[in-house]
């Protein structure tokens, strides 16, 4: 008889971003007249750009010529995309990383749970806490967890990093040794950052205790601050204890067009055991490879054209983490976040609890954000609203919050 994969079974409820969909339909069918304004999940809504559409269609009439169509993708990417990565998002700064260690996928979300399957399932994984879901379930899925403690709202083999306003947001040196270290910054949700000093303290941990450190890029393009590091490479000793995630969706609007890349440098070893070869033989085995059509896509975020209209969307995306920010500010909200990342991160008030805050905003305002706790315990009291909406519905959630 078949059986199912028991871990599935362990996971507490559903994906954050479907109970938060649930609730905003049932409020919509509730009350049809009422403009809901959405700063919840964190999806784009700028209009890909036009650099990114013309290479598109130039790729489509390729694939309807004979002599210029292309089947199958190369598993690991075509080498003009991986190319264009090391040169740009490299080279450009000084780290020294071969096209043969990027691994063009298709997002950072499958790349962030699929990693997970070249490690041993011994491996006691350190999160911070709030954190990117996906990193924590995808663990419980593959049985490296433990048990839920529904109280805590923990797992019994997960070390989780607290990051609260007492440090910054940022994670401190776990007491206990962990295995794998996911860690995100700038950060999803708190909108924080570490300096490349304070990065440089987790390469040189990790390198000691032994620990691979799953480092999640996806929102780099969003720097604004010098003393912050656009990639783990920058730190020296990166690539003997480093993978490094990074994501098309935040800094050119791929969310629906699915673009990413993992970085293994091949002096990254296990045990020994050379990590790249591993994840060569996974993507090869279960991935066929990212459309054509994309992949000239993701070359164009690189061209002069693509860089010069990017570089004027995140801007876009930035005035409104500024006006968010500033306009909670000034009702009197404690506010973080918001300047090297598209997440403005806010004290619930009163001390009401982030689900109560959900529902308040919602219900008064019509605006939705994310829950804090829906990240984990630590985010319990806090709040996410996201700087991916159009300027308008931004402001107009601003002021109808300041009313409140
Ligand atoms: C930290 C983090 N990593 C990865 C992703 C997903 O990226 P992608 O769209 O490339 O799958 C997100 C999306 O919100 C994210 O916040």
């Amino acid at each position: 008889m078949a059986k199912v994969n028991d871990n599935y079974l362990k996971l507490p409820g559903s994906y954050l971003f479907s109970t938060i969909g649930k609730k905003v339909s049932a409020f919509q069918g509730a009350n049809p007249d009422k403009q809901i304004i959405r700063l919840g999940i964190g999806d784009v809504t700028q209009p890909l750009a036009p650099a990114i559409i013309e290479a598109m269609h130039s790729a489509v009439d390729e694939m309807g010529q004979a002599d210029t169509f292309r089947g199958y993708a190369p598993d690991l990417g075509y080498d003009f995309l991986r190319n264009a990565i090391v040169e740009n998002d490299y080279k450009a700064r000084g780290c020294d990383i071969a096209a043969d260690e990027i691994f063009v996928s298709d997002g950072a979300k499958c790349d962030s749970s699929n990693i997970q399957e070249i490690f041993s399932l011994d491996n006691k994984i350190a999160v911070c806490d709030p954190v990117y879901p996906v990193y924590v379930d995808s663990n419980v899925m593959a049985g490296r967890t433990g048990t839920y403690d529904a109280k805590s709202e923990t797992w019994s083999d997960v070390i989780y990093m607290p990051c609260l306003a007492d440090n910054n947001f940022a994670p401190e040196l776990p007491k206990e040794t962990p295995d794998l270290i996911y860690l995100c910054f700038p950060n999803n949700p708190t909108g924080s950052t570490i300096t490349k000093a304070q990065l440089q303290e987790w390469v040189d941990y990790a390198n000691k205790v032994g620990s691979v450190i799953i480092y999640d890029a996806a929102y780099e393009a969003y720097i604004s601050e010098s003393d912050v590091p656009h990639t783990i490479y920058e730190c020296e000793g990166a690539k003997t204890c480093a993978i490094e995630l990074k994501s098309f969706s935040k800094n050119a609007g791929f969310t629906g067009v699915r673009l990413g890349y993992t970085v293994i440098p091949k002096e990254l070893k296990c045990n020994g055991t050379a990590l790249n070869p591993l994840w060569a033989r996974r993507h090869g085995t279960k991935y066929n490879g990212v459309p054509y059509i994309v992949q000239r896509a993701g070359e164009a975020v690189y061209s002069g054209a693509g860089k010069e209209q990017l570089a004027k969307q995140v801007a876009y995306y930035m005035n409104n983490a500024k006006t968010i920010k500033e306009g909670l500010a000034s009702a009197g909200y404690t506010v973080s976040g918001g300047v090297n990342a598209p997440y403005i991160w806010l004290k619930t008030p009163d001390n009401m609890t982030s689900w109560e805050f959900f529902d308040f905003l919602l219900e008064k305002a019509n605006v939705v954000g994310t829950p804090g706790s829906g990240f984990g315990p630590s985010g319990e009291g806090y709040f996410r609203l996201t700087a991916f909406g159009t300027y308008e519905n931004t402001l107009a959630a601003i002021e109808r919050i300041k009313a409140l």
